[in-house]
């Protein structure tokens, strides 16, 4: 064969002692092909590196198109894979939101001290330009396959990724909670990048104000100054921590808040003039009930309202937990409030909540709705 001319699914079919329509079955996800076919099919078609047409990927982009959000449904990217984002963030950055989060696509193993978990992958990012439709953009920070000592190896927990513009150095600075596989060492990992996309490029990690951190945000206030916000004292605490300029490190400004409540998953925003912070409980994977609270000050005093959920299991947060909650753009008074809906004993299938915040007077309610549009904040 011409080494210059492309793979079609003709030659796939003949490889493979099939009919052409067998092979499309096959890339379109059709269930009537038998499990040993598939996967010769499908190995088939790694290794004679096919790849469709740009008509035939279109139509898979149409196909998988979606004009709502459809909370704690398979959420799949515009290939037709389901997105693997978790405990992620939103960063919009001209025109176009941008998705990061935990990759988790490996298989869950048994852990001693928290029953379940998965190898590293890294941190992945997808992009859209209408929240609903998302492309795959790859790992922005792959773990590390070949250096077991590494804080990024495939062996450590790499979790809760967050992404904030520095306006000063224009740099898309990246936090994260690092850690071993038992837990223990609760560092904050640091990675910047000259895009939004990456690839970032990884610093290592520091202990803020010398305290422990486990789950972790970043909050960019509109004075350009940030602020991150971290499960501490063995997670019995919250602390907020002043960032430095370059939102590098921690300045030694720093509040302990919810003292010995156990609160951890934060995610804060701000609305007219007051932060809002949003927690869960400290059951691993398993859902409990949310809380938020407000304050006139990031660094506190903060005051607890009580469980913003309405609906249908709102006790346990629609069986999710809270990763993130961010302004839409293009509307006002628009937030969404981001959760994770984790399986723990196949994390990688955890699925994701999105639900709008709706506010009374300054309350905040995360009802549930089986689905949902941008239509839902106005016009
Ligand atoms: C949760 C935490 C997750 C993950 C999990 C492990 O409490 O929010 O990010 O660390 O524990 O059990």
């Amino acid at each position: 064969m011409n080494p210059n001319r492309r793979t079609t699914i003709k030659d796939i079919a003949l490889a493979a002692g099939v009919s052409p329509q067998t092979v499309s079955r096959v890339l379109n996800d059709r269930p009537d092909v038998a499990k040993t076919t598939r996967q010769y099919i499908q190995k088939l078609i790694v290794e004679m590196e096919f790849s469709p047409s740009a008509a035939a990927r279109n139509l898979v982009r149409q196909r998988y198109r979606r004009t709502s959000f459809l909370p704690g449904k398979i959420w799949n990217d515009d290939e037709g894979h389901p997105i693997q984002a978790h405990g992620g963030c939103i960063l919009y950055d001209n025109g176009t939101y941008y998705w990061f989060g935990e990759n988790k696509d490996t298989p869950t193993k048994k852990n001693s001290l928290i029953g379940f978990n998965v190898e590293a992958v890294g941190v992945s990012c997808y992009s859209s330009t209408d929240l609903y439709n998302w492309k795959n953009l790859g790992l922005v920070l792959p773990a590390v396959k070949d250096d077991p000592r590494h804080e990024l190896h495939t062996s450590k927990i790499v979790e809760r990724p967050k992404v904030v513009y520095n306006d000063l150095t224009q740099k898309y600075i990246m936090y994260m909670h690092l850690d071993t596989e038992d837990y223990q060492t609760a560092r904050v990992g640091l990675a910047v990048c000259d895009q939004p996309a990456g690839a970032y490029e990884f610093l290592g990690s520091f202990s803020p104000n010398q305290a422990d951190s486990r789950d972790l945000t970043v909050f960019k206030d509109e004075d350009g100054k940030a602020y991150l916000l971290h499960s501490a004292e063995w997670n019995k605490s919250l602390y907020v921590g002043e960032l430095s300029a370059d939102y590098c490190q921690t300045t030694g400004v720093f509040t302990r808040n919810f003292i010995n409540a156990s609160r951890e998953a934060p995610a804060v925003f701000k609305r007219q003039g007051k932060y809002y912070c949003l927690t869960s409980g400290c059951t691993g994977w398993d859902p409990n009930a949310a809380e938020y609270a407000l304050a006139e000050n990031i660094l506190g005093p903060w005051k607890i309202i009580g469980n913003p959920c309405l609906g249908p299991n709102a006790n346990q947060t629609f069986f999710s937990q809270s990763a993130f909650i961010f302004p839409v753009s293009g509307y006002s008074d628009a937030y969404i409030a981001m959760f994770d809906q984790w399986k723990k004993e196949d994390i990688g299938s955890s699925r994701y909540v999105w639900l709008p915040i709706r506010f009374e007077g300054e309350r905040m309610v995360i009802e549930w709705i089986d689905e949902w549009d941008l239509s839902i904040f106005g016009s």
